[in-house]
């Protein structure tokens, strides 16, 4: 009995893991179809660009929750869901430096370098972009075991950073309407708080 259970356990979980698979790849496919029926308005780069930046940050903030969520409530769900949303946020981040790379700049890499020291967007995009490379490529099962928990949680820390640049990222971009990137900033702020408070609560368990 308690085999079956777990079995029915473990295909609903895959049914969790497919259903969210596809919905995470919504929106790309929502941007593929609007491409094939001409439908990316008069700059078409700008529009892939700022769309697929907008899923990077979104990614990353949905990731940020699982934390948090487990905290307040004992949700174990999203800790489950935490590596691929992660894993989406690096695959939409890396589309959106591709187009950036291959669409806008056409590899002219003295442009490039050029925008990144004269355009600070650009400048704080960059980094916020490469941190996600090592927190990408350390996320499977193996390289957790390899590099150990805590030094592997240390290095994970960097998600804080790269969303943090990413935020900055999107508030230096925008010209005059900035609802959005305060959205997200006042987001993180609390995903970042309600982190702050457990870590010191704890530290004053530990200390007293
Ligand atoms: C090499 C790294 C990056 C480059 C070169 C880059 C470049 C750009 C460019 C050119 C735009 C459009 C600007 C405009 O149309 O005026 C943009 C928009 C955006 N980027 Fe990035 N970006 C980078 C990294 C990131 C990262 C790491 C994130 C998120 C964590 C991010 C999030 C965004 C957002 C949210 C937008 C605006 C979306 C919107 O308008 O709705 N970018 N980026």
């Amino acid at each position: 009995m308690a085999k079956i259970n777990r079995r029915t356990n473990t295909l609903g979980w895959v049914k969790v893991i497919v259903i969210v698979f596809i919905l995470a790849l919504l929106p790309l496919a929502k941007l593929g179809y609007a491409a094939l029926q001409d439908g990316l308005g008069a700059n078409p780069i700008e529009k892939i660009t700022r769309n697929t930046g907008y899923w990077t940050l979104t990614f990353l903030l949905v990731t940020l929750t699982a934390t948090p969520l487990k905290r307040l409530f004992g949700w174990l769900w999203p800790i489950r869901l935490r590596r691929m949303l992660g894993l989406f946020a690096f695959f939409y981040g890396s589309l959106h430096f591709s187009t950036y790379l291959v669409l806008d700049q056409f590899f002219d890499w003295q442009g490039i370098l050029k925008d990144i020291i004269k355009r600070p967007y650009i400048t704080i995009g960059f980094p916020a972009y490469l941190l996600m490379l090592p927190l990408a490529l350390t996320s499977t099962n193996a390289m957790i075991r390899r590099l150990g928990g805590k030094r592997w949680q240390a290095l994970h820390r960097l998600v804080y950073v790269s969303a943090i640049g990413g935020v900055i990222h999107y508030w230096w971009l925008v010209k005059k309407d900035l609802s959005n990137p305060l959205t997200f900033a006042v987001l993180l702020s609390l995903l970042l708080a309600i982190r702050l408070f457990y870590w010191w609560a704890g530290f004053r368990r530990k200390t007293t």
